[in-house]
């Protein structure tokens, strides 16, 4: 079949179908009877097929021939077809049936990858397209280690499903919402720093939190004098706030058009020069009062800088594609119209409201002063993917802390009939939530003394760790210029990434360079180093492994050689079971294990010079070619020398 030609890397969809055969003749009368497939826990085989009991408890009451469920398995094990793949087979404890795969077959189906490409182990889903909602930065706040983490999440599920040959919308869905009156401030940033772009947000409560993040935007360079983010609820507060910074830039620059970002410099201190001068000054203060009312009524289009984010993006080689909230503005009065008919939407104190079950506070759609929200623009933006973008999976990667909205919005669109009420039917929605980046002392992860961390510094202090480690190795002479910096930045933002991915994403990860550069332990130095090691294996030997590939064959004769080729063939299944759990740990679980397999098959077998060289090299290829993929997938850039 042509299926089965294509995707011979998937062991566990290969076996459930000859089990499907099986099951088949095994219980003809039951219907639905979907093979249960799993990798052994126990030594008994290499995969396992656990629907005896399963079975037994459905038939047991009926008439039939099985004395209980290790009976059921006797007979699912006769049943089953003939075919290259098993080697044997036998039946476990209650009906377990464990199959032992053929080692040849196991070799052939990794000569055939070499042949053709890793991309015939993609696996294959249900799915055709999908909208990935990842990073999504408020254009408001900076971009902060949570923004990171969605940035690095967000992007490994997208490449795994892209690999898997889903059509994706990369979405960044960032958070440049504005109400009318918030518009004046867009004016008024215009002329006094360049373009801004707000956002009415309601995580800003407090008037600190309000300058903290007028600080924090400020904080960037203006590039150009263009970039301005803010993030603004108390208007007043930030209206003489603004007054004042753009006063202080007259003042400070006359040819404030010309200024250059590091000409401006630091905005901390900008800002906190400019309170100074608000605060002693009342001529200064009346200027910048009068600053804000006068250019209040200016008008011009938001055009807005992004480079900060770009910045980010383009270090961690992240491809984006923006719709902001702001792009969905236009679809809310549709789509809360149709809510209405549909008698979701109620009033409440004011606002319109959406009750859920088992929600003890509604989602708000409409505020009481008639504004939209982050709510209305989520199922505007949720709408609109379903219906103008056809997706069939929705994947949302933010915090665990904004599991409730999304909890919310996504029933709200299951009572709406936009989505079916099953979990496991598409279209289908999920939040990928994450935990907290932690420092060394367990709190919330912060750099030395500025509140909000620096991304742009975060990875280029990885960088420059990784690049003093390989300078200490003698690299610097060995090396290229170019080399050692892209080997010090392969190193530095793979280990940032990988140390954020290897852990389950839901718990709370704690940041560390020492640790995330460590060239020990599970870490993307130690991974990247091993598969450079085998690069270098391949090019001592001397041998065009080009050449290897079409006229060599691989046997997999010693126990070890075994271990490391079956579990290259498992790649395909793990990257199934990555996507469709959204969970990318495992895609790291499964290259740390390939390291170790690998290195247990290097101590133990002899490679150049043996008998079996040309086999071993083929594996070792083989290997490269796994964990170049995982690193891929992970996006993390390989290097091949150390
Ligand atoms: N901008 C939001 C934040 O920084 C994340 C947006 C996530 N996506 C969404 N469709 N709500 O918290």
């Amino acid at each position: 079949m042509a299926n089965e030609e294509q995707n011979v890397g998937n062991v566990k969809q290969q076996l459930a179908k000859l089990f499907e055969v099986a099951l088949k003749s095994t219980v003809p009368n039951e219907p639905d009877v979907d093979p249960l497939i799993a990798i052994c826990t126990a030594k008994f085989g290499d995969y396992q097929c656990n629907n005896a009991m399963g079975l037994w408890s459905r038939i047991k009451g009926k008439p039939n021939e099985f004395r209980g469920p290790p009976s059921v398995g006797q007979t699912i094990m006769r049943n089953l077809p003939q075919s290259e793949m098993v080697e044997s087979c036998s039946v476990a404890g209650p009906g377990f049936v464990n199959v032992i795969l053929s080692r040849n077959w196991i070799a052939k189906s990794l000569q055939k990858m070499l042949n053709d490409g890793i991309d015939t182990w993609a696996p294959q889903l249900q799915i055709k397209s999908a909208v990935v909602d990842f990073s999504s930065p408020n254009i408001a706040k900076e971009m902060h280690v949570g923004h990171l983490r969605s940035t690095i999440i967000g992007d490994t599920l997208a490449r795994m499903l892209e690999f898997s040959h889903v059509d994706v919308l990369r979405r960044n869905h960032v958070g440049d919402w504005g109400t009318q009156d918030l518009h004046a401030f867009v004016r008024l940033l215009r002329i006094g720093v360049g373009n801004l772009l707000m956002k009415n947000t309601l995580k800003c409560t407090y008037e600190d939190e309000i300058q903290d993040s007028v600080i924090g935007c400020f904080r960037e360079k203006i590039t150009h004098v263009h970039c301005a983010w803010l993030n603004v609820v108390v208007e007043f507060n930030l209206s003489s706030m603004f007054g004042m910074l753009i006063e202080f830039l007259f003042e400070k620059f006359p040819n404030w058009e010309d200024v250059n970002e590091t000409a401006v410099g630091d905005l901390q201190a900008f800002y906190k020069a400019s309170k100074l001068r608000f605060d002693s000054d009342p001529d200064f203060k009346e200027k910048a009062q009068k600053a804000v009312v006068r250019l209040q009524g200016m008008g011009a289009d938001c055009e807005i800088s992004r480079s900060e984010f770009n910045r980010v993006y383009q270090l961690l080689g992240v491809h984006l594609e923006e719709k902001g909230e702001s792009f969905y503005n236009s679809y809310i009065p549709e789509v809360l119209k149709e809510l209405t008919s549909k008698n979701l939407v109620e009033d409440s104190q004011g606002a319109r409201v959406i009750f859920i079950e088992g929600f003890n506070i509604p989602l708000i759609v409409v505020k009481s002063d008639g504004g939209y929200n982050y709510a209305s623009t989520d199922l505007a933006a949720l709408w609109y993917r379903l219906n103008e973008e056809k997706a069939e999976w929705i994947i949302y990667v933010t915090d665990v802390g904004q599991q409730q909205h999304f909890d919310m919005v996504f029933r709200a669109a299951k009572r709406a009939g936009w989505l079916p009420v099953e979990d496991n039917m598409y279209p289908k929605v999920s939040h990928v939530g994450f935990g907290l980046v932690l420092g060394e002392d367990g709190k919330r992860f912060r750099t030395r003394n500025t509140e909000v961390v620096r991304l742009v510094d975060l990875l280029d202090e990885a960088k420059s760790r990784s690049k003093t480690a390989l300078i200490e190795r003698g690299k610097d002479v060995e090396w290229t210029e170019e080399e050692l910096e892209q080997t010090a930045e392969a190193v530095g933002y793979g280990a940032v990434k990988y140390a954020d991915l290897k852990n389950n994403r839901l718990t709370n990860y704690t940041f560390n360079f020492d640790q995330m550069l460590n060239d020990k332990g599970n870490t993307a130095v130690y991974l990247l180093y091993a598969h450079a090691r085998i690069c270098s294996i391949i090019r001592k030997s001397g041998k065009d492994i080009e050449e290897l590939k079409k006229t060599g064959t691989i046997a997999l004769d010693h126990g070890d050689e075994r271990t490391l080729g079956l579990h290259l063939l498992q790649f395909s299944e793990i990257v199934e079971e990555a996507c469709t759990n959204l969970l990318p740990n495992v895609l790291c679980e499964y290259l740390y294990n390939l390291s170790e397999n690998f290195t247990k098959f290097y101590s133990n077998c002899q490679v150049v010079g043996s008998a079996e060289e040309t086999s071993r090299l083929l594996l070792c290829e083989a290997t490269a070619t796994v964990m170049r993929k995982c690193f891929y997938l992970l996006g993390i850039v390989p290097v091949y020398k150390i």
